[in-house]
């Protein structure tokens, strides 16, 4: 299988489907669901998915291609209203599969899962005890979930963190390590959070009131990497070395500057948020932990690296945590995630994370590489006009003319739009 598919952009919506029922093997009922999927979550099905239900929210759905992770190739299925960025991150991807592509793995894969012990006699003590009973209360954790610990999960480690000053005193945190293997892992967490509640009260002779998992996820935490040969990053403006010194510029003041580092790691999760709202997943939950571990020194930091490594490579490196599943939740129960699945093609939720921090590291590359050379506003100014032709009224081959008209007389509004559509129709006498 390839995800390298010259010209994908230029086909229509039902050729690309055909593109892609080839490469992954889609039935016709899969097929029928893209080609049907504006309605594909049908309302009963929706209705039992959260509360309260009137519609629901229509997101386009894209395949970025040309994604070469790990020596295999992907197809990359985004969710996301924002022009451009399934576009970026499929060039992106381009110019890395010239240079072998990326490599991502995670350095560990564990979740977290806290449980708040307050009101005791003796906070000192009570760790010690709890440490001591360490196998005891893991024990307790993986009687609440066999299913896991069956597939080989389960919950792994513990730590107990005094915290001496808080609002409200002294308390204890206890961390439970969980391996939850191919789910996301928050229902599994939780569950043995709650599970060991009675010990922990038992052995502590405090009170313990929160029992939820982390989202700071610094044990499920992925590294990308990828090696870009200069001579592939030219443009017509620009050569290839000064592309990646311009690069490398872009990250340094990410690098030094907080403000620019948000923006920096907004990038990134463009490219990583959108794969995890198509296949079902917590993207908030993503969020959460890409930023709070930006964070985690105590000064908030971009989440990737580019440098140069003397030898005509740019290099550029990326360090998040990625938490996400293949089983459960609405990965499992929306047909459209469950099919996005199919469509990425990864077998356990490990390859998964990996895939989609290479992701981020793509787009990342994608905005710093605009934003340093020619700015992103060209690109994004076409795609916006299309959008402001689109509201004006223009419909087929209306909308191209009426958004190209726009950007060459660098005037992007409703009224000018409608202006070049009035004009266009009285021309044709319509
Ligand atoms: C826009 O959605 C994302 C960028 O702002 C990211 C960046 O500035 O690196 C282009």
């Amino acid at each position: 299988m390839t995800s390298r598919i010259p010209g994908f952009y230029k086909l229509s919506i039902p050729e690309r489907i055909a593109r892609i029922r080839e490469i992954v093997a889609l039935t016709d009922d899969e097929a029928s669901l893209l080609a049907a999927s504006f309605g594909a979550l049908e309302q009963d099905r929706a209705g039992r998915m959260v509360e309260n239900v009137v519609g629901v929210m229509g997101v386009p759905l894209g395949i970025a291609v040309n994604f070469l992770v790990n020596g295999r190739d992907y197809l990359v299925p985004m969710a996301i209203e924002e022009p451009s960025v399934i576009a970026a991150a499929s060039n992106a991807a381009r110019t890395m599969r010239d240079s072998g592509g990326l490599e991502a793995h995670y350095i560990s894969a564990l979740m977290i899962g806290q449980v708040q012990v307050v009101r005791l006699p003796d906070p000192i003590a009570a760790r010690e005890r709890i440490l001591a009973e360490r196998d005891t209360i893991l024990a307790e954790a993986n009687a609440a979930d066999p299913i896991l610990v069956g597939l080989g999960g389960g919950a792994r480690d513990l730590e107990a963190r005094l915290l001496a000053e808080t609002p409200a005193g002294p308390m204890l945190v206890v961390h439970l390590l969980v391996d939850t293997k191919d789910a996301m892992g928050a229902n599994a967490v939780n569950t043995m959070a709650e599970r060991v509640t009675p010990t922990l009260e038992r052995i502590t002779g405090g009170q313990v009131r929160l029992r939820i998992l982390s989202n700071l996820a610094d044990r499920r935490v992925v590294q990308a990497r990828v090696i870009i040969d200069e001579t592939h990053l030219g443009t017509e403006e620009y050569a290839g070395a000064d592309v990646a010194g311009r690069i490398v510029e872009a990250y340094a003041l990410a690098a030094a500057d907080p403000y620019r580092a948000a923006t920096h790691n907004k990038g990134i999760m463009n490219g990583m948020d959108a794969v995890a709202l198509a296949t079902g997943n917590d993207w908030r939950a993503l969020e959460a932990g890409a930023h709070a571990y930006a964070a985690r020194d105590g000064r908030y930091r971009p989440l990737s690296t580019w440098t140069r490594d003397g030898a005509g490579h740019l290099v550029g490196t990326l360090e998040v945590p990625v938490v996400l599943g293949l089983v459960g939740g609405a990965t499992r129960a929306h047909p459209m995630a469950r099919l996005a699945v199919k469509i990425l093609s990864v077998k356990t939720a490990a390859e998964f994370g990996e895939v989609v921090a290479a992701v981020g590291l793509a787009q990342n590359f994608a905005a710093l590489k605009a934003l340093s050379t020619e700015g992103i506003q060209r690109g994004h100014m076409a795609l916006h006009a299309r959008n402001v032709a689109i509201s004006a009224g223009a419909v087929g081959e209306q909308v191209d003319k009426v958004a190209a008209q726009m950007v060459a007389e660098r005037t992007i509004n409703i009224a000018r739009a409608k202006e070049i559509l009035e004009s266009a129709n009285r021309q044709t006498g319509k």
